[in-house]
């Protein structure tokens, strides 16, 4: 096998997207991914149900996306896969998929580390798309995390900050839950923010010392922000909606900034990249964007579909550890609490 022709399947499901990908040579040749909507009535991913959507949906979603890609299973060069972190159960479907799958074409097997391929995206071949040098911070921000990493190289990583408590994409979806969302709220928040006025209500900011977030107080401080509104006037949420929206945004968003300011500050770094499904936000992705005039950051933001959950970002890491000859031992397990 030549460097020239490097097929990897990858497969990610460590939350509530089954998915899987095929790349060539680092770029992405398919991008399949199933989202589990049975989540949605219950305000959150439920683990149990989960597990049961991957298993029913990995073949097909395997099967498309060598569909797609116009690659058979006998030109693949290895199979890469989530290892963690993420919910047990749903690791397990693909671990075990990926091991059989690899074991029965002999080729080489490949865990990655789902907070490295938020990272790593980056790294995608991608017509107009620029990857950033190292090193560089990058800020991973999701439904399950929150961190700033110092990336030195692709797999020197050294997480400088994280949160104590929630996820900022909790943060999203919990106060999206108070307001009358369904599951994942973060998306509806963002869309209905862009109409109202961020300075309509004031939220404070959690006072955590250096790098690290915490999210839980501003959920509380919403919930009875919401309640005391409400209990004064029963329709405060419907008249208000975008206002409420856009405010919470708005405080997420100067909470980030204000880490990303010390991070750089400290580590002399202006490289600053994002990734994780809170990426997608359009009033970080602005907020990042002026970064790059208030502070001379250069900043870099994926691909949309490479931002939310996807095994696009499974298929880079695999593809630069294929490079390196990696090949994992057929006994390698899931690890729900994997660490960069
Ligand atoms: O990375 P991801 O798809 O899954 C995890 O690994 O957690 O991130 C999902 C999170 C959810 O909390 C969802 O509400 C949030 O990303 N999210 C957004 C937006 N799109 C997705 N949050 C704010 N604005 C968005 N546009
Ligand atoms: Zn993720």
């Amino acid at each position: 096998m030549t460097t020239q022709n490097i097929y990897i399947l990858a497969i990610e499901s460590s939350c509530d997207d089954t998915a899987a990908a095929v790349m060539h040579n680092g770029k992405i040749l398919s991008n399949i991914v199933a989202s589990q909507k049975i989540h949605e009535a219950y305000g959150g991913v439920v683990p149990e149900l989960a597990s049961r959507a991957h298993q029913q949906n990995i073949v097909p979603v395997v099967d498309q996306a060598l569909t797609t890609a116009d690659v058979s299973a006998s030109q693949l060069s290895a199979i890469a896969f989530t290892r963690g972190p993420g919910l047990m159960g749903s690791l397990l479907v693909g671990t075990s998929f990926a091991k059989s799958l690899a074991y029965g074409l002999s080729i080489p097997l490949i865990d990655v580390n789902h907070m490295q391929a938020h990272i790593l995206a980056h790294f995608i071949e991608e017509a107009d798309f620029i990857k950033p040098p190292f090193p560089f911070l990058a800020m991973t921000i999701s439904g399950g995390h929150t961190q700033i990493v110092k990336v030195d190289s692709h797999f020197e990583m050294d997480v400088i900050g994280e949160t104590i408590d929630d996820a900022v994409g909790e943060a999203f979806d919990k106060s999206g839950k108070l307001l009358g969302f369904g599951y994942p709220a973060g998306p509806e928040i963002d869309k209905r923010a862009k109409l109202g006025n961020p300075k309509a209500f004031a939220f404070t900011k959690p006072k955590v010392s250096g790098l690290n977030f915490s999210f839980s107080g501003l959920k509380t401080q919403i919930l009875y922000f919401v309640q005391k509104q409400v209990k004064a006037n029963p329709n405060f949420i419907e008249e208000h909606l975008n206002d409420i929206c856009a405010s919470i945004q708005y405080t997420i968003i100067g909470i980030l900034i204000d880490k990303l300011k010390l991070a750089s500050k400290e580590t002399g770094i202006k490289h600053i990249a994002i990734g994780g499904g809170v990426s997608a936000n359009s009033g970080i992705r602005q907020a990042l964007k002026d970064g790059e005039t208030k502070f001379g950051w250069t900043t870099y933001v994926p691909k949309f579909e490479y931002t939310t959950d996807n095994a696009a970002m499974i298929a880079i890491v695999g593809h630069l550890k294929f490079l390196e000859g990696y090949n994992a031992d057929q006994s390698v397990m899931a690890s729900a609490r994997l660490k960069i």
